[in-house]
């Protein structure tokens, strides 16, 4: 570990930097290992800030020179900036530094990817690009000059100025330097066309790597489908006269909102039917409007601090989730938010790396682009509007932007906004954003002369640092059944606000049954203690679509715990009650799909151990493929006309109508594979003309234990494709059975193209063997050890995605104490390496705890 005590930042000790920015120059002589940076920043005394230290951000610079007002300064450096001594008055710093963009393998800040220049500055990447007040509260004004001798060189804003060599861009709205980005490089452009509704035409590029131009025509129009949206539903125009994308292959994350130039991961722009599944699609189209949706939430208007990041992140992911919702089903976007939440964020608010929406501390920033920030952050969202409504969200939406537009903000002025529209006190619906962990629901129910009586009590288990929890405000809608499976009570919102609070509906017939928590109204855990005969009750007739696939769903994992726990036969109220929603052919071939899916065993081992029962990968393991044999025998005589529904009309269309049956049919092509070997799959996998379908056939016989030849033929087709290796390498891994996991694992990483560096590819792998469960925990402990080894050695080359990928190992408190001496062993391992980076001593120290 490092010797220095790492320093950890404090929300509560916030103070604005001494001095404004009025205006930034840039100029960028570009050259791989020499990239010249010259800066001159027009700043003046900020009046609303007592400390005046004039202290700039910079890692990883050479300083050449510096002045203030024209002359030369000397300013006193260290590794993380510098401070110089400044007039009490207006001023001009100018400063040259040199960068080595070729030799940053970290991907922040100015690097090199495939011979193209470009930046990934959020959080606090500008740093290593040249000195500045680093902090998204400082906003000003850019305008930037690069010179190099490359076809197309790009940054924010709009172009000022272009001849051979050089251009200037000139970004008129003040932004945070988090927002900055450059791109230079050997890049053709996809074009098209928008015109705002007010008039103004703006041009968008999506620029790739030549070769690549066939593979824009979907995030294009995801692009103009968005910014028609963010005009109809939220009244938000774009505000400037281009707006550019560009697809990067070496990328840490998804992709960045730079003003004016957006810039992705190439996985998450990039797409044809050859080589892009449904799901990558639909991925794909929400990233981009996510992206872009920025443009007011998050640019336009952004944080103050990084502990408000849920401002932008939440409201953003909120806003991609509607507008999925609005471009494909509704119900299928909220399943399926659901499901991401419980894999994601219930294991992170569950376990040693539990923190609030807006945390409170941080050593990296970095680490804290979370399921929860983002995910829970979002669902935060959803429950203040279920709880103020439709029409009061839209005004205090209006109300924030005209209010803060330009400013850089905080939780505190989002929830005056609503505070301010509807007059209603937001103190404790703020606790969303102070505590952590999942609260828990208990449903009891009374029933009395026409009465009905409901009633919910609430806790929240601690977390690190947050040992005693205070109520929240739950909203939970709630609807009622009657015997005869008819609606008696339509969806209301119940409002949760004490410990233990009873609801009562009058003037029933009979005892209804309860729908509750209907559309996932808060991300909590319900405990209600239904019978599988009630489940099954509510998967035949609840008019809720969410709650419906949520009591089979409920009926699955009750199964399954009861063959794992207690050796118990697969459920027959679940067979019987699955069978009858896959006949019936009037429901949504999309939502069938979803019906068919399972708790994932991770999921499982988590249920099993806050039932004090410790998980056994294995059983876990066994009992899934159990009921999967189960399922596949019961529905035996209807397989076949399911899977026919992969078998669509006309062309190739990656929408929610055509990919919905594709994701039956492959739903149901599993479960043939598991009464016929595979033999159906090698067929389907010859005759596949697309992605979703080669793959889902590839997965099937590689389930089945088959599929040697249909790989290697698959790397022939697709070495290539760097995208689509990416699948190659993580489905073998993900897919393999338990016992040879770990050995398959290990010998891809010695696979000439296992580019561990990439961290598309670097994920694909490791990403793949920490989602095989059963694979992961092998009782030897191989897994463990490879991924620490590798852990180890991405450390130093990549510390953001080595400290992501820890947390694989979050959940090891679960297990028996054989696994948790194994991991412990690796972690601390870890921890004690040399030089290990902040970002991944912050993690595994938080794990370890
Ligand atoms: N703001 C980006 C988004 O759209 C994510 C950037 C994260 N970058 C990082 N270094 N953690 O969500
Ligand atoms: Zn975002």
């Amino acid at each position: 570990m490092r010797d220095a005590a790492p320093t950890t930042i404090y929300l509560k000790d916030y103070t604005p930097f001494g001095y404004i920015v009025d205006s930034v120059h840039l100029t960028f002589d570009l050259a791989p290992h020499a990239t010249r940076v010259k800066s001159r920043i027009a700043f003046r005394p900020n009046p609303e800030a007592s400390d005046k230290t004039f202290f700039l951000h910079g890692e990883e610079l050479k300083l050449i020179r510096a002045s203030i007002d024209g002359a030369e300064v000397t300013p006193d450096v260290t590794d993380k900036g510098l401070t110089a001594s400044v007039p009490d008055a207006p001023f001009v710093w100018e400063a040259e530094v040199e960068i080595d963009p070729g030799n940053n393998t970290a991907l922040e800040g100015l690097y090199m990817s495939n011979g193209m220049y470009c930046t990934q500055c959020e959080a606090e990447g500008f740093r290593k690009i040249t000195y500045y007040p680093d902090r998204p509260d400082v906003m000003s004004t850019f305008t930037v000059r690069i010179n190099g001798n490359l076809p197309v060189l790009l940054s924010n804003g709009n172009p000022t100025g272009k001849g051979k060599g050089w251009a200037e861009w000139t970004d008129p709205w003040p932004k945070p330097a988090y927002l900055f980005a450059l791109v230079a490089g050997d890049l053709v452009a996809h074009s098209d066309g928008f015109t705002t509704k007010s008039g103004r035409h703006v041009d968008l590029n999506l620029w790739v790597r030549p070769g690549d131009e066939g593979k824009c025509a979907f995030g294009m129009e995801a692009l103009k489908k968005s910014m028609k949206w963010d005009e109809d539903v939220y009244g938000r125009e774009y505000d400037l006269d281009v707006f550019n994308i560009v697809a990067v292959d070496d990328f840490n994350m998804g992709a960045m909102e730079n003003k004016g130039l957006n810039i992705f991961n190439s996985s998450a722009v990039l797409a044809s039917p050859e080589t892009s599944t449904d799901a990558n699609f639909e991925r794909i189209e929400a990233i981009i409007a996510h992206e872009y949706f920025h443009n007011w939430t998050g640019n336009r208007i952004t944080c103050r601090d990084w502990f408000q990041l849920c401002l932008k992140e939440g409201l953003t992911v909120f806003r991609d989730a509607q507008f999925t919702s609005d471009m494909r089903s509704a119900p299928v976007k909220r399943i399926n938010d659901v499901i991401e939440l419980r894999a994601r964020q219930f294991p992170e608010d569950n376990g040693p790396l539990a923190h609030p929406v807006r945390p409170e501390s941080f050593q990296e920033i970095n680490n804290f682009y979370t399921a929860t920030v983002y995910e829970k952050g979002a669902e935060v969202i959803g429950m203040l509007k279920t709880l103020v409504g439709d029409e009061a969200y839209a005004k205090a939406l209006d109300l924030y932007f005209e209010r803060h537009d330009g400013q850089a903000c905080t939780i505190e002025d989002w929830l005056k906004v609503f505070e301010d529209t509807t007059g209603r006190d937001l103190s404790q619906f703020k606790r969303w954003y102070s505590q952590a962990g999942t609260p828990r629901v208990k449903v009891e129910e009374d029933w009395a002369d026409g009465t009905y009586t409901l009633t919910l009590s609430q806790s929240t288990p601690p977390t690190p640092g947050q040992p005693e929890k205070l109520p929240q405000v739950i909203p939970v809608a709630v609807g009622l059944l009657g015997p005869n499976g008819d609606e008696v009570r339509g969806t209301e919102v119940l409002e949760l606000t004490d410990a233990r609070q009873s609801f009562t509906f009058e003037g029933l017939a009979a005892k209804p049954v309860p729908s509750i928590l209907r559309g996932f109204s808060a991300p909590v855990i319900l405990e209600q203690d239904s019978t599988p005969a009630q489940r099954a009750f509510m998967l035949a007739h609840d008019t809720d679509p969410f709650n419906r696939w949520e009591a089979g769903r409920a009926l699955a994992t009750e199964t399954l715990l009861g063959m794992i726990t207690r050796d118990a036969a697969p459920g027959s109220d679940y067979l019987d009650g699955l069978l009858a929603v896959m006949r019936d052919d009037a429901l949504d071939p999309a939502y069938r799909a979803l019906m068919l899916g399972l708790p994932t065993q991770s999921e499982l081992a988590g249920m099993l151990h806050d039932k004090g029962v410790t998980p056994d990968p294995m059983a876990i393991w066994t009992a899934v493929e159990t009921l999967r044999q189960a399922t596949a025998q019961h529905m035996q005589d209807l397989l076949p006309r399911l899977h026919s529904q992969s078998l669509v009309d006309g062309p190739y269309r990656p929408d929610a109508e055509q990919s919905g049956k594709r994701a039956l049919g492959s739903a149901a092509l599993a479960l043939i594979s598991r009464l016929d070997g595979g033999t159906q799959a090698a067929t389907e996998y010859a005759r596949a003309d697309n992605m979703t379908l080669q793959l889902s056939a590839l997965s099937c016989l590689l389930k089945s234990g088959k599929g040697e030849a249909e790989l290697a033929a698959f790397y022939e087709q697709w070495r290539h494709d760097r995208l689509v290796m990416d699948k190659w390498f993580g489905l073998q891994v993900a897919l393999a059975s338990p016992d040879r996991a770990p050995e398959i694992a290990r010998r891809l990483t010695e696979h000439p193209d296992f580019n561990w560096k990439n961290p598309n590819r670097f994920r694909a792998l490791m990403g793949g063997l920490a989602m095989n469960h059963a694979g992961f925990h092998h009782a030897s402990g191989a897994s463990y050890e490879l991924l620490a080894d590798w852990l180890i050695r991405l450390d130093p080359v990549n510390p953001q995605t080595t400290a992501r990928m820890c947390s694989a190992f979050q959940t090891w408190k679960r297990y028996d104490a054989d696994r948790q001496d194994l991991i412990r062993a690796q972690l601390i391992r870890i921890a004690e390496t040399p030089d290990l980076s902040r970002d991944t001593t912050e993690m595994i120290s938080r794990i370890l705890a």
